[in-house]
């Protein structure tokens, strides 16, 4: 697949710069505002108490802060954060050496925790519910099961992909929040701030050009932000004007609503093609020559989140607001 700047996953290009982006306290964490408050409240509680906090399950895309706020949590308990992911843990070995070299009220990351094998899945529940490992040492007749016990910690899953947890590992969190795509507002207050940690000028509306063109998403405002910060150093003196931002995203190739290529041969080839729909995600597919999972997982999400595409029964339909972007008249004999 190629690499497009309007995506969400990380990238090489955004590694080297994340760590310095982060937020590392809540009140450093902009918007996201039900799940701020309702952490505030839980983290509050349980230091009120003197107890770990309950386990959290974060979930939502790519890039929307979820091991950002997985640090802030253990910043906010302060404790120590241990990061790991789904598929770095093999064995249930791997599980144990983790989990026994916690401090008490430590925070254990896991993302990517739908990647988690079902057999450490397993051992993982009586960690999650009463803080103790059955692990079984040797092999054949000599083996025996030995339980060790944990201090008490939290575990804060990150996933992308909320339904494919198992149910029971599920039921295990005391806390799921949900990350939504972030508003205009929010991420332009992002992207001014990145723009001071980059130590760069920057116009009040060339930020909020940038946010409109984000998907909702942090990573993709920091990405642009660092690629139109290039751009106004060669092309200009270095402040990002709005007429700077502008010229860049169009280089970029980036519309006002945060579209690229990809997006438009989706929508347009629905449109011109099918009539706008409804038609099968293997029938556009094969049109588009894109697999059917990459068009669900990556290219889907944000264009059913602005309501360019729909979901029916009977397939996908592009919408009125699709129709409009693209400047085709929309058939009235369309219901949708
Ligand atoms: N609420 C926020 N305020 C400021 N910056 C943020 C916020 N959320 C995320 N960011 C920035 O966006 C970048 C990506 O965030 P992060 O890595 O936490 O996303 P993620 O949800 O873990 O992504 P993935 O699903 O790929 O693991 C971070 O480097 C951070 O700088
Ligand atoms: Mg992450």
């Amino acid at each position: 697949m190629e690499e497009r700047v309007i995506s969400g996953e990380v990238s090489n290009y955004d590694e080297r710069f994340e760590q310095s982006l982060r937020p590392q306290f809540l009140s450093q964490y902009i918007g996201q505002e039900k799940v701020k408050d309702n952490l505030g409240i839980f983290i509050e509680a349980a230091k009120g108490r003197s107890e770990s906090l309950d386990h959290v399950l974060l979930y939502g895309p790519p890039g929307l802060g979820k091991t950002t706020l997985a640090t802030v949590i253990a910043n906010e308990m302060d404790v120590n954060v241990r990061m790991t992911s789904g598929p770095a843990i093999e064995r249930p070995g791997d599980l144990a050496a983790v989990v026994s070299s916690l401090e008490p009220g430590d925070v254990l990351f896991i993302d990517e925790i739908h990647r988690l094998n079902r057999s450490i899945e397993e051992v993982l529940y009586p960690a999650m519910e009463d803080f103790c490992l059955d692990i079984v040492v040797g092999k054949g007749p000599s083996a025996r099961s030995i339980r060790l016990d944990l201090p008490p910690f939290t575990l804060i899953g990150a996933t992308t992909r909320a339904g494919a947890l198992s149910a029971p590992l599920r039921d295990r969190f005391g806390v799921p929040l949900r990350l939504e795509y972030y508003e205009v507002l929010p991420l332009t207050e992002i992207v001014v701030r990145s723009a001071g940690l980059f130590e760069v000028e920057i116009d009040e509306r060339a930020a909020r050009e940038i946010a409109r063109r984000a998907r909702g998403t942090p990573r993709i405002a920091n990405r642009l932000l660092r690629r139109v910060r290039d751009y106004a150093q060669v092309r200009g003196n270095g402040n990002i004007t709005l007429e700077m931002a502008e010229e860049a995203l169009e280089m970029l190739q980036v519309d006002s609503h945060g579209l690229d290529h990809i997006d438009h041969k989706l929508l347009t080839g629905m449109i011109e093609r099918f009539r706008g729909g409804p038609v099968g995600i293997d029938t556009i597919s094969a049109s588009i020559g894109e697999e059917s999972v990459t068009i669900e997982d990556v290219y889907e999400p944000y264009l059913l989140q602005i309501g360019f595409i729909q979901r029916t029964p009977r397939g996908r339909i592009a919408t009125r607001l699709a129709y409009d972007h693209f400047g085709y008249v929309f058939p009235e004999e369309n219901t949708h």
